[in-house]
């Protein structure tokens, strides 16, 4: 007897994973690997937090918070994404506080996406999108972004992806795993499909403070009618350091936070009462948020090594990365596929990637590499990429 939820029937699992358990395997035989796979900062996170966390948990503040979330740090986000986007939400009633980005998709996914609700998402795209559009019994439409075009939004092929069904589409930006960040004509143009047709917008904009070249990003919902229907989501994991601590937000409109807030009232209850009151009392003060552009200083200075070394490999295609951490490499002029390039490439040298196809279904070509890891690893990590390119 098949035992688990038919809901669950076309959630897969991440290739992501298999890649880091071939590592670990290969790490048990006593290999040393270079992780470009890894989706997380290496940095410690933000002293200041810490400290603070501490200092929260130091004065008991071990009991449940409200469901929406500690109403100190929802003031503070509205502060922090009035400074980023200039949109005001109000902390009473268009915030909430979730245990992470993906607990946060998981709301939005169940409390917006009735079955048979079509989702467009332009791809590749983080995992968690389709497998949770799966799991709210919605059916997920792939928009599949070109090379050819920078990984920029493609608003005709969106246009053509949209059916009566269509109930929203989801956008990343900066984009995990193209280090897209997409330029404000092809957002407004969306922004006017999504006006014509009355979809919504999911903005996963986890990324937003990880943009280089001077480059900004601008919420789609700070554009024109369009906080009305859009969801963004932020969090702490990324540009804070914050992963294993599990906080982030939701930002809508009162009619499509208390969706998500009943959900997230039986799923969850609250994110841990003390890591939301050392966030609070710190995130947006001006030591934080030197450590963070601290950290942003470095991203750069090793997307920038990447970048010199990939320009030295004729058979590496890449577009700039401009924000998030990541490249997104086609290998295909090396001979290989980016499934084959990605095993050979751990196994014969210990640099692990992720295979584009873990990430959308046009990706065969295309590896992941994650540029979230120490400078020197950076270093040598590259090197063994050119070495093992000049021994195919
Ligand atoms: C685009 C994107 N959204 C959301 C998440 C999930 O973030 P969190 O660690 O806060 O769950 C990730 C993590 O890799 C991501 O890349």
């Amino acid at each position: 007897m098949n035992k688990g939820a038919a809901r669950l029937n076309e959630v897969k699992a991440s290739k992501i994973r298999a890649v880091s358990d071939k590592a670990n395997a290969l790490e048990a035989l006593g290999r040393s690997i270079i992780r470009f796979s890894t989706g997380e900062p290496d940095f410690a996170t933000v002293s200041s937090i810490k400290q603070a966390t501490i200092q929260a948990i130091e004065d008991n503040y071990s009991h449940y918070a409200s469901n929406r979330g500690d109403l100190k740090l929802r003031k503070e986000v509205s502060e922090l994404v009035k400074c980023h986007h200039g949109i005001h939400y109000d902390p009473s009633e268009e915030i909430l506080i979730t245990s992470g980005g993906s607990e946060a998709i998981n709301h939005v996914m169940l409390g917006l996406i009735n079955p048979e609700d079509e989702v467009i998402v332009c791809t590749p795209a983080f995992l968690s999108y389709e497998n949770m559009i799966h799991m709210a019994g919605g059916i997920f439409v792939d928009v599949p972004l070109k090379k050819e075009n920078g990984f920029q939004l493609d608003i005709e092929e969106i246009k053509e992806a949209i059916t009566p069904r269509t109930k929203m589409i989801i956008i990343n930006n900066p984009c995990n795993p193209t280090g897209a960040v997409y330029d404000p004509v092809s957002i407004q143009a969306l922004c006017d499909v999504c006006i014509q047709h009355d979809l919504l917008v999911f903005s996963d904009e986890i990324y937003d403070q990880l943009v280089y070249d001077e480059r900004k990003c601008r919420s789609i919902a700070a554009y024109p009618s369009m906080k009305q229907r859009t969801i963004m989501m932020n969090g702490f994991s990324k540009a804070y350091a914050m992963t294993g601590w599990r906080l982030a937000y939701l930002c809508a409109d009162k009619e499509l936070i208390e969706p998500l807030l009943k959900v997230h009232q039986y799923a969850t209850t609250c994110a841990p009462t003390f890591i939301q009151v050392g966030v609070a009392k710190v995130m947006n003060n001006e030591t934080t948020r030197k450590e963070v552009q601290e950290m942003v200083r470095c991203f750069d200075q090793r997307r920038q090594k990447v970048i010199r070394v990939l320009k030295e490999i004729p058979e590496l295609d890449f577009v700039i990365p401009q924000g998030a951490f990541y490249v997104f490499i086609d290998v295909s002029k090396t001979g290989l596929d980016g499934q084959q390039f990605a095993d050979a490439l751990l196994e014969e040298k210990g640099v692990a990637v992720v295979p584009g196809n873990a990430l959308g279904s046009q990706c065969n070509d295309f590896i992941r590499l994650s540029y979230a890891t120490s400078d020197e690893n950076v270093m040598m990590g590259m090197q063994l990429i050119k070495e093992f390119i000049k021994e195919l």
